[in-house]
């Protein structure tokens, strides 16, 4: 089954702009050129939702420069992007902790999301000063100062209270979890939401992620049995049976399948893209 919503991890912009001798800005910008090409391709194939972590939390902790420019990015997105989004029928939400952000940033993502409000093609999230960390303490002390008051008795908190008062209440789970780059790690990112995400690691900069990339990623996600800790479905189980009852097939063969596409596609980035 296709998935709702894909969340992306753009990493490697900086490696990308390292390897060409650039500055790390112009990886940013290339990563800008990627994230445009996903956005469209995503809404031509009717995906539901998407969410971009496009400002970490932890990004303060980068020089001042560079957080200048992924700021500036930001804006020049709002300024320069609304537009075709807006016409394009895309509705933007931003997720993330807007305290302590600028009074001009605040408005640039208040009137991003009041701007394509009325849009029901793709959402578009954008985790903007996000950390999961954050909003999950963040949802905590709302929760608290309800008891304290005593509008909410803490035996009444159960899993979907709790997700109704996070960043991302009323928006589904994300089925899918692509992170670019090479490293194989959530870093902070819907820690919550991804408990039963399935997760694609693409062994490319993000500058170079493709929509061949992203079509390969949902390809092979269609190919795996989601259990949500059930059993396996009558299929897939005879499936499961054949490779055990089989000495020579030591491990499943779709994650076989797809170490095989990973092996592939990194040869195709690291040395080709690298050349
Ligand atoms: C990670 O690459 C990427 C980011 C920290 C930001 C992603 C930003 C964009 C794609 C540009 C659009 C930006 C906004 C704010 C809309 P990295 O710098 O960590 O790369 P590295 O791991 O190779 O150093």
């Amino acid at each position: 089954m296709l998935p709702r919503h894909i969340a992306i991890i753009m990493d490697g912009n900086g490696r990308w702009a390292r390897l060409r001798k650039l500055p790390r800005m112009a990886g940013h910008q290339a990563g800008m050129e990627t994230l445009r090409r996903i956005v469209r391709h995503a809404g031509q194939k009717k995906l539901e939702w998407l969410t971009l972590y496009a400002f970490s939390s932890e990004n303060w902790r980068r020089p001042a420069e560079e957080v200048g420019s992924l700021l500036a990015l930001l804006k020049l997105f709002v300024r320069r992007d609304l537009r075709d989004l807006r016409h394009n029928n895309v509705k933007i939400k931003i997720i993330g902790d807007r305290c302590n952000l600028a009074a001009d940033i605040i408005a640039l993502l208040h009137e991003a999301e009041e701007q394509t409000k009325a849009n029901n093609g793709l959402n578009l999230i954008v985790a903007f000063n996000y950390g999961s960390r954050n909003e999950l303490v963040r949802v905590a002390a709302r929760l608290a100062e309800k008891a304290v008051s005593g509008a909410l008795a803490p035996g009444n908190i159960d899993e979907a209270l709790f997700a109704a008062h996070m960043d991302t209440a009323g928006i589904p789970d994300p089925d899918l979890i692509i992170r670019t780059g090479g490293d194989m790690r959530l870093s902070n990112f819907l820690l919550w939401q991804a408990a039963y995400a399935e997760l694609s690691f693409v062994p490319c900069f993000w500058p170079d992620f493709s929509v061949q990339d992203f079509d390969a990623a949902l390809d092979a996600y269609c190919k795996r049995e989601r259990r949500f800790g059930r059993l396996l479905s009558h299929s897939a189980e005879n499936e499961q049976n054949a490779v055990f009852s089989d000495p020579m097939a030591g491990h499943n063969r779709h994650a076989a399948r797809e170490a095989a596409e990973m092996d592939r596609t990194k040869q195709r980035h690291y040395s080709v893209k690298k050349a």
